[in-house]
This record gives C-alpha cells, sequence and structure tokens, in this order.
C-alpha cells in the first residue's frame, strides 16, 4: 500500500510528489485528455457489435480509478455501446480509505461504491505477497444495451504488467506521475510494449507533451501530434499507429 496526503481532497503521493488527479477540473480534465483525446464516442460508434468484436482501452496507472469512473459514465449514457474490456495496471495500490475520499470529491459520478471497495479489498489480500498474482476483475452491464463493461486491474509493475497481458487495445490511456518524477512509466521500453499490443490503428492521449515522452513515443513507432492541453495547461499529445 502507497502511502497519500490529501490537499483540497485531491490525493498527492509522497512517494512521487505528484497529484492522481488535477486540482481543478479532475473530471473534466480526464474526459478531455483521455476519453477525448484518444476519440473514444466515435470509435465506439465505428466498431461493429454485431460479430461480438468488443472495444479495448488499457491504462497505465490506475490509481484512484478516475479514468475509469468517467470512461464508465460515458458508456453508460451510449445508446447501444459496444462491449468494451477496460486494462488497467499499479505497481502501488492505494487503501481503501483514500479511495472512500474519492466518493465525496466526485459526487455527481458513481465512484467506489461498497461493494466494488469491498472487492478490490478482496483481490489485493487474496494476490497474497506474489504481486503478480494480483487481479481484480468487475463487469458492469449496460442499463439498456446487451453489452457489459469489464474492468481488469493488475496489481504489478508496468514492465511486467505488459509483458503477462495478452489482450490487443484499442486506445492507451498514458497516465503514469508526471514524467521527470515518474520516468520509468514513459520510457522507450514501455512504449515497445505498449506498440506489440496494439491493434492496427490504436491510438493513445497523454496528459504530458515532455520532449523524452514525445521521442521515445516516436522512436518505436508511434505518430505523435501535440494538441491544446486541458485549461490552462497548453499542450498535451496524441497519437497512435
Ligand atoms: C497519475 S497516477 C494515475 C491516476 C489514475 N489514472 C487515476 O485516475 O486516478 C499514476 C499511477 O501510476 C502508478 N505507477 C507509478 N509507477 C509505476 C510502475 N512502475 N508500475 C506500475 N504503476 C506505477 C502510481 O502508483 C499511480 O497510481
Amino acid at each position: 500500500m502507497t502511502e497519500v496526503f490529501f490537499e483540497n481532497e485531491v490525493p498527492i503521493s509522497e512517494r512521487f510528489g505528484d497529484v492522481y488527479f488535477s486540482k481543478e477540473g479532475g473530471t473534466e480534465e480526464s474526459a478531455y485528455v483521455f476519453f477525448e483525446g484518444n476519440r473514444i464516442a466515435e470509435k465506439w460508434k465505428e466498431t461493429n457489435t454485431t460479430n461480438n468484436s468488443g472495444f479495448t482501452i488499457g491504462e497505465l496507472g490506475f490509481g484512484t480509478g478516475l479514468n475509469y469512473f468517467i470512461t464508465l459514465e460515458k458508456w453508460k449514457k451510449e445508446i447501444s455501446p459496444p462491449t468494451v474490456s477496460f486494462f488497467s495496471l499499479e505497481k502501488f495500490p492505494l487503501e481503501s480509505s483514500t479511495l472512500k475520499i474519492m466518493k465525496n470529491h466526485f459526487p455527481e459520478i458513481s465512484t467506489w461504491e461498497k461493494g466494488l471497495l469491498d472487492s478490490y479489498e478482496k483481490a489485493l489480500k487474496d494476490g497474497g505477497q506474489n504481486l503478480r498474482s494480483r487481479i481484480w476483475t468487475w463487469t458492469t452491464p449496460h442499463p439498456s444495451h446487451r453489452t457489459q463493461f469489464h474492468l481488469h486491474v493488475y496489481f504489478s509493475d508496468v514492465i511486467t504488467t505488459l509483458g503477462d497481458w495478452k489482450e490487443k487495445i484499442d486506445a492507451w490511456y498514458l497516465d503514469g506521475f508526471s514524467p521527470a518524477k515518474n520516468p520509468e512509466m514513459w520510457t522507450a521500453e514501455v512504449f515497445q510494449k505498449i506498440k506489440s499490443l496494439s491493434k492496427e490503428g490504436t491510438s493513445f492521449a497523454t496528459f504530458t507533451a515532455a520532449g523524452f515522452v514525445r521521442r521515445n513515443l516516436e522512436s518505436v513507432g508511434f505518430r505523435v501530434e501535440k494538441q491544446a492541453g486541458f485549461g490552462r495547461k497548453r499542450e498535451m499529445l496524441v497519437g497512435g499507429i
């Protein structure tokens, strides 16, 4: 478990000295950067649901689960979305007491309901000391359509987990802490692994526009574009293969 402290109900990692989500407009920023940056709503419309070909999202850094909750919320509002599998990974899982505070911070969306929190805690305990065997899954049926939203969180290091994943990904949410503070989430080795797990036409989006992140992405063959960042942030990166 990892240590956090709070400023205005926003969790900050002691280990990395960085916020889990933005202090201003956490939900809007997350939706803008990751959901819209990857054009997920358009891609869902293009995904053929008749042959059960689902849509897969890969996230680096599960943290508080905010990106998952926002994506799930958007999916529930679609009339006939495809089945979605949301794969995420987390080496330093947050304690339930921290996650409960999320619920107060974002009353407008459904986040850490009791059943979900119990299931998260159980998955962490059941895996024992071997981080690699701790995997948490949770399925939500669509409120009016026949499809489902599957969450899979691997509680292990980024490199180990990407090596274990078999599923090919349609859209990547690159959400480590800021690259200067958490460089191991932004290496060419990580990007080489995500490239090998990407479907043709995959996309990525990230809040950062750091030069070494762009260069590492390009060095393994991703097309990278700069886009206006959220609010006062000048730039962010999007792209694909
Ligand atoms: C900015 S936070 C993610 C925020 C998250 N997406 C959310 O919605 O709350 C970055 C996350 O990456 C995790 N992380 C950092 N280094 C890691 C590593 N080497 N392997 C796996 N996870 C790592 C951190 O523990 C943290 O939870």
